[in-house]
């Protein structure tokens, strides 16, 4: 008999394609269920229900480590927030997921992954590129893409075969989680113009009855990798974890955007990821002040094609790992402590230091001490203006001096009359 490993969230759908699996394809099913730090979820209540179901083995890894050291980290010092908000939470572990799926299939001597996205969305693309670029010769199933059932005829599909229907199906939303954050679709999100209901948050209070005083936290880095919370040194997971509650008790890291996804669609998205949200601005202040000004400039455009190429499904790239190495050398001085006030939902860098500082005070100061130099600044002023000089004197001045869109008509002038 043929094996699949499909990766299983728990829920109805990837429930339903254990069975849908064998009786469609004849296929013997693992699950596999990778822990990449959803706080929601008890892995052991999950292995139980896929054996339950009919699968042959349950497999359950703990990835969060993997996860935040090959992944997560990495975007963060990458500044990699999809259309300049989304930290990626989701699209960053679908390649691990794939990644693991492909080492299970090797084990377990399988033909066949096989993974519960939806044909509209982006994570089909990501997971099956992935697994296309790791193991070409493994087929991919996407049950759910392939059934063509509604909701209604999938639970009457599972009530007949006997499958636990998980409470969360009442649910209208579609919910996406891993300690970098939660994505939430579907429902009333649907809408555009609707705020997002109460109900679609869980890691992050509402910004109005979030406490009245606010929460001062110092972020200490070490080449761009998060290493204390004020003054003490922790793990990853840790480090993470407790943002995510201090920030989010203070409702900070909701997004609420309408992204562009790669299938053609645009959609409405909300999100939650108060450690995110909180660690790229403490990362983003620490470079514009161990960073030179032209590094800040291009690790900007970098970023953006790090967080196009990872939302796009291309992890296993080679322009990624050509950008990988510049993300890591580029954080070489990127160390230091950055201090967040949290408040109301707001996140804002009130400090930072670095004994790697470009910011030079005596250079910087309006008082004693200054130590610029003032003669050079007037001989840089003209140069800098030299090619503009010669310029607006053959190309403007003289010739109607008009400059659409920059330059005003002439403008008369009337003394004003008393009253
Ligand atoms: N739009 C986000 C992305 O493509 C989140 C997807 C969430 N997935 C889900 N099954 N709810 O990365």
């Amino acid at each position: 008999m043929e094996k699949v490993v499909l990766a299983y969230s728990g829920g109805l759908d990837t429930s339903v394609a254990i069975s849908w699996l064998g009786e469609r394809y004849g296929l013997e099913v693992v699950t596999l269920t990778a822990d990449l730090g959803a706080n929601d979820r008890d892995l052991e209540s999950i292995r139980e229900r896929a054996i339950k179901i009919g699968a042959v083995k349950a497999i359950v890894i703990d990835a969060r480590e993997i996860f935040v050291k090959h992944f997560v980290f990495p975007a963060l010092q990458a500044g990699a927030l999809y259309e300049g908000q989304y930290p990626l939470a989701t699209a960053l572990a679908r390649p691990l997921i794939a990644k693991l799926l492909v080492d299970a299939a090797r084990d377990e001597g399988a033909q066949a992954v096989a993974h519960g996205c939806t044909g509209k969305g982006n994570d089909q693309v990501r997971f099956d590129v992935a697994v296309a670029a790791l193991a070409p010769d493994l087929r991919v199933v996407a049950p759910i893409r392939e059934w063509k059932m509604s909701r209604e005829e999938e639970i009457e599909y599972a009530r007949e075969r006997d499958i636990p229907v998980p409470v969360t199906v009442a649910s209208p939303y579609s919910v996406d989680q891993n300690l970098w954050g939660r994505s939430i679709e579907c429902g009333a999100l649907e809408d555009p113009w609707t705020e997002p209901p109460s109900e679609v948050f869980e890691w992050t209070r509402d910004p109005d009855v979030a406490p009245n005083e606010p929460a001062y936290v110092e972020i200490e880095f070490d080449r761009g990798i998060p290493v204390a919370i004020d003054g003490e040194r922790m793990e990853a997971i840790e480090l993470i974890t407790r943002l995510n509650e201090v920030a989010g008790q203070h409702g900070v890291g909701r997004i609420d955007m309408v992204e562009n996804r790669l299938v053609g669609i645009k959609s409405r998205e909300v999100y939650e990821a108060p450690a995110a949200v909180a660690l790229h601005k403490a990362h983003q202040a620490l470079e514009t002040l161990t960073l030179s000004r032209d590094s800040v400039r291009f690790k900007a455009i970098v970023a953006q094609h790090y967080a196009d190429l990872v939302y796009n499904g291309l992890w296993f790239s080679s322009l990624h790992q050509d950008i990988a190495a510049y993300i890591a050398s580029s954080q070489r001085n990127v160390s230091g402590t950055v201090r967040v006030k949290l408040f109301k939902g707001i996140c804002q860098v009130v400090g930072r230091q670095s004994e790697r500082s470009l910011y030079n005070h005596a250079l910087a100061t309006y008082d004693r001490g200054d130590t610029f130099d003032y003669q050079a600044a007037e001989g840089f002023i003209k140069l800098w203006g030299l090619p503009l000089k010669t310029q607006a004197q053959v190309q403007m001045l003289g010739q109607g001096g008009d400059m659409p869109g920059i330059m005003p008509p002439k403008v008369s002038y009337r003394e004003k009359s008393g009253g």
